[in-house]
């Protein structure tokens, strides 16, 4: 048997776990596994390489991708190629490699073109990565532990000069059109507020928090956590920068650079913004990230040996399964308003921005 892997879309801590237990687990079977090169545009352009052992060695705890990704690589739009459908060539230089199933490890993006390209004939397995843990049929994703973790540390270290100061913090996490990052970040880190793009905020409630904590005696200070998707009330989304020729152009940012302007005119205390940015995707993954990476790579690697195509593997109730690639693809999967962690969040005070 001959299994490809690749990496796809933007990476996160924990894909080189994955990609080291899946290759163990593989050649432990008597595979034969090559890497394919920055997603699939490595299927694009014949960019493989074989995965030993070796090659695996030490890279449990390494931060990014030894295969390289690309967040823009479509098969079905090839954007050096005006766009050309060029899915047809990809199954061809699979054939021709002999491989027989292809291990994707991705986001949304990733697992839908997967899917598209196991219904052509290409045999898939995906593998749910994205520091956003906003794949549907999966309660966690890997990297989402690393970035919360990042988030945490940074609510933390804001808390002390902003107590000096008794100053507003804004701090703006990634997360796409989820707040899963900023809820459990902003949880974890103690933030005062928290705003995620599925409760619209109303910037007077901010306000008034802020107000609140102003007038508090030994901190006024307060730390408010913003995902990037998160939007006022009738607000539009922020846009830092669209990307030409990607299957997900919208590249968010800038939000709590927009809350600290409303909010700055009508406060005392002075506002200051920190954006985490990549920082939140790069470096080592938390020990929770590499044993879910390693339980997802082995996971991979038993689809793969029991022929079993046309999959995902997933966490349900803690639980290592599978889930077929078409009810993945397309779907993502939002805090729902009355999750547990956001009636946590209200009833222990944190305002959610409404109310
Ligand atoms: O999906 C992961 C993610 O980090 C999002 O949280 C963020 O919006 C986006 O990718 C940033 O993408 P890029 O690396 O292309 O700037």
């Amino acid at each position: 048997m001959h299994i490809g892997i690749l990496t796809g879309g933007g990476d996160c801590p924990g894909l080189n776990a994955v990609i080291r237990a899946a290759t163990r687990a593989l050649i432990g079977a008597g595979a034969r596994v090559t890497g394919i090169e920055q997603g699939f545009l490595g299927l694009m352009r014949r960019r493989l390489r074989p995965l030993t052992e070796h090659s695996v060695d030490g890279i449990l705890d390494l931060g990014g991708t030894i295969l390289g990704t690309h967040n823009r690589a479509d098969p079905f739009h090839d954007f050096a190629r005006g766009g050309a459908d060029v899915s047809a060539e990809v199954l061809a230089v699979a054939r021709e490699a002999r491989l027989d199933a292809v291990v994707a490890i991705g986001g949304d993006g990733t697992m839908s073109i997967a899917h598209r390209l196991h219904t052509m004939g290409l045999p898939m397995i995906g593998v749910p990565k994205t520091i956003d843990n906003d794949l549907a049929l999966t309660e966690r994703t890997f990297g989402f532990d690393s970035a919360v973790a990042v988030v945490a540390e940074a609510i933390g270290r804001l808390r002390t000069t902003a107590r000096s100061h008794g100053r507003v913090m804004i701090v703006e996490t990634m997360g796409r059109y989820a707040g899963w990052i900023a809820l459990e970040g902003g949880l974890a880190g103690g933030a005062d507020v928290i705003l995620i793009p599925e409760l619209p905020f109303e910037p007077a409630a901010v306000l008034a928090r802020c107000r609140g904590r102003e007038g508090l005696e030994g901190d006024g200070s307060t730390i408010v956590c913003i995902a990037e998707g998160a939007v006022p009330v009738g607000g539009q989304l922020t846009v830092a920068h669209t990307l030409a020729d990607s299957p997900d152009p919208l590249r968010l940012g800038g939000v709590g650079e927009h809350l600290r302007a409303m909010l700055e005119p009508h406060l005392q205390s002075e506002v200051r913004t920190t954006l985490l940015g990549h920082v939140q995707r790069g470096g080592t993954p938390t020990a929770f990230d590499r044993v879910l990476a390693t339980r997802f790579g082995h996971a991979a690697a038993q689809l793969a040996m029991q022929g079993r195509y046309g999959e995902m593997v997933a966490l349900q109730a803690d639980q290592c399964v599978s889930v077929p690639l078409a009810d993945v693809a397309g779907r993502n999967r939002l805090v729902p308003p009355d999750h547990e962690l956001v009636l946590a969040a209200r009833h222990i005070g944190v305002c959610l921005g409404n109310g």
